[in-house]
C-alpha cells in the first residue's frame, strides 16, 4: 500500500465525466485530481476554474505522456474507449473505462491481451450498479444461499422520456439501446446468477416516441430474453420513455426465495395519501438513482490502484456483458434468436 495519493488524470468532461470529476477533485479518498483532458476548451477551462486543475491537456496522447499521472480515468465516447484503455496501460497508466468497453468483443478481447502484458496495472470498467448498496446486500444475500440456486433474474433500465431527444442524435455512437442501457442489467444478471455461459438471445422492440431511432436500428422501448447453460435465464426491459422518471429495478428469483431490487422509483421517504390517490416523487435520473454507487465505484477503483483491494470488476466482464449485448442487438435487427458464441 502506497501513502501517497493516486494522481488521477480524466478524459472526458462530458455529462458524465464533469460527475466523475467533481467526485475526484473532492469527495474520494487517497486520490487527486490531477489532470483533465478535453477537445473542447470550455471544459477544460471549467476544470481549471470549478476544479482547481492545473494540467489540462486538449489532446490524450500528452495526457498520457504527462508523468504525474498515474491512473486514467475515461469518461469519453463509446467508441473512443477501447484504444484508449489500451493506449493508458501501455503507458504504464492503471485505467478506469465507462461502460460499455467496446461494441464489439474482438475489440474487448484485444484490450484484455494488452491488460495481461501489464500485469501490475489495474483496468476495471464501469459497471455501477454493482457497487449500489442495495445490489451488493442482494448479491451478498445470494452469495450466502438465502435465495437457494438463482436461476432467472428480471432486469430493466427504463430512462424517463426526454422530449428533446438527445440520446437520439446519441443512438449512432452508443450502440443503441441494448449497449448503452440494458449492458448494465446483463453485466447483474451474470453478476447475480454467478457468471453462467450465455446460450442463446432473442429480442424485440418498439418505437413509441422517436421515430428518428429508426434511421440506425434502434428502438425506444426494447425486450430481451438470454438463456444460460443450466437453465438459467434473464429478461431484460429497457426504455427511453417513461413519463414520471427513471426506474431501474432488478428482480433474482431462486429456489428458496426472491429479491427485488429498486422498484417503486422513490425520490425519497414521502408518500402522500390525498383525494388524488397516493403519490410520491420519482427519481428523475440515473445519476440521482446511483449517486452513491459511483462515488463507491471510484474509491473502488483508487483502492485497487493504491493496492488495498483487488480489482472488484474486471475486462473479462465487459467483454461477455459486450458478447451478450451484441447478441441481443443482433436478434433485435434480424427478428431471429441469436447463437452466442464464446
Ligand atoms: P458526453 O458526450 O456528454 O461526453 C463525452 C466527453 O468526451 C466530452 O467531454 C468530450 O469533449 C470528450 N471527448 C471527446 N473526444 C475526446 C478525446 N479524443 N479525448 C478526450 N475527451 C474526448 O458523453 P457522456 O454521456 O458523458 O458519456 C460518456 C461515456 O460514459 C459513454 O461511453 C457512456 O456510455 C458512459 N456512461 C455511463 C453511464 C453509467 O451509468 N455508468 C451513464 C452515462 C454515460
Amino acid at each position: 500500500m502506497s501513502n501517497s495519493s493516486l494522481r488521477v488524470g480524466i478524459a472526458g468532461l462530458g455529462r458524465l465525466g464533469k460527475r466523475h470529476a467533481e467526485q475526484l477533485a473532492r469527495h474520494t479518498p487517497g486520490a487527486v485530481l490531477s489532470a483533465a483532458c478535453s477537445p473542447v476548451p470550455a471544459e477544460l477551462e471549467w476544470a481549471r476554474t470549478e476544479l482547481g486543475v492545473r494540467r489540462c491537456h486538449a489532446d490524450y496522447a500528452d495526457l498520457l505522456a504527462d508523468p504525474e499521472i498515474d491512473a486514467v480515468v475515461l469518461v469519453t465516447p463509446t467508441t473512443l474507449h477501447a484504444d484508449q484503455a489500451s493506449a493508458a496501460l501501455r503507458a504504464g497508466k492503471h485505467v478506469f473505462v465507462e461502460k460499455p468497453l467496446s461494441l464489439d468483443v474482438a475489440t474487448c478481447e484485444a484490450v484484455e491481451a494488452v491488460a495481461r502484458e501489464h500485469p501490475d496495472r489495474v483496468a476495471m470498467v464501469g459497471f455501477v450498479r454493482r457497487f449500489d448498496p442495495s445490489y451488493a446486500r442482494a448479491k451478498a444475500a445470494i452469495d450466502a444461499g438465502q435465495l437457494g440456486r438463482p436461476f432467472l433474474v428480471r432486469s430493466q433500465t427504463c430512462d424517463q422520456n426526454d422530449p428533446e431527444g438527445f440520446f437520439v442524435r446519441f443512438a449512432p455512437s452508443s450502440g443503441g439501446i441494448f449497449m448503452d442501457c440494458s449492458v448494465h442489467d446483463i453485466d447483474l444478471a451474470r453478476w447475480m446468477l454467478g457468471n453462467p455461459k450465455a446460450l442463446r438471445a432473442f429480442a424485440s422492440g418498439t418505437i413509441a416516441l422517436h421515430p428518428g431511432l429508426a434511421d440506425c436500428g434502434d428502438v425506444d422501448n426494447g425486450l430481451a430474453i438470454v438463456e444460460f447453460e443450466g437453465g438459467q435465464r434473464a429478461v431484460f426491459y429497457a426504455s427511453r420513455t417513461m413519463p414520471h422518471g427513471h426506474e431501474t429495478t432488478t428482480e433474482v428469483i431462486g429456489s428458496a426465495g426472491t429479491v427485488q431490487i429498486g422498484h417503486g422509483a422513490h425520490a425519497d421517504r414521502t408518500e402522500f395519501r390525498t383525494a388524488a390517490g397516493v403519490q410520491h416523487a420519482a427519481l428523475p435520473d440515473f445519476f440521482a438513482r446511483f449517486a452513491d454507487a459511483f462515488r463507491i465505484e471510484m474509491e473502488a477503483f483508487v483502492a485497487a490502484c493504491r493496492g488495498e483491494i483487488a480489482p472488484p470488476l474486471t475486462l473479462s466482464d465487459a467483454t461477455e456483458a459486450t458478447r451478450i449485448g451484441q447478441a441481443i442487438t443482433a436478434s433485435l435487427r434480424s427478428g431471429q434468436p441469436v447463437e452466442i458464441k464464446s
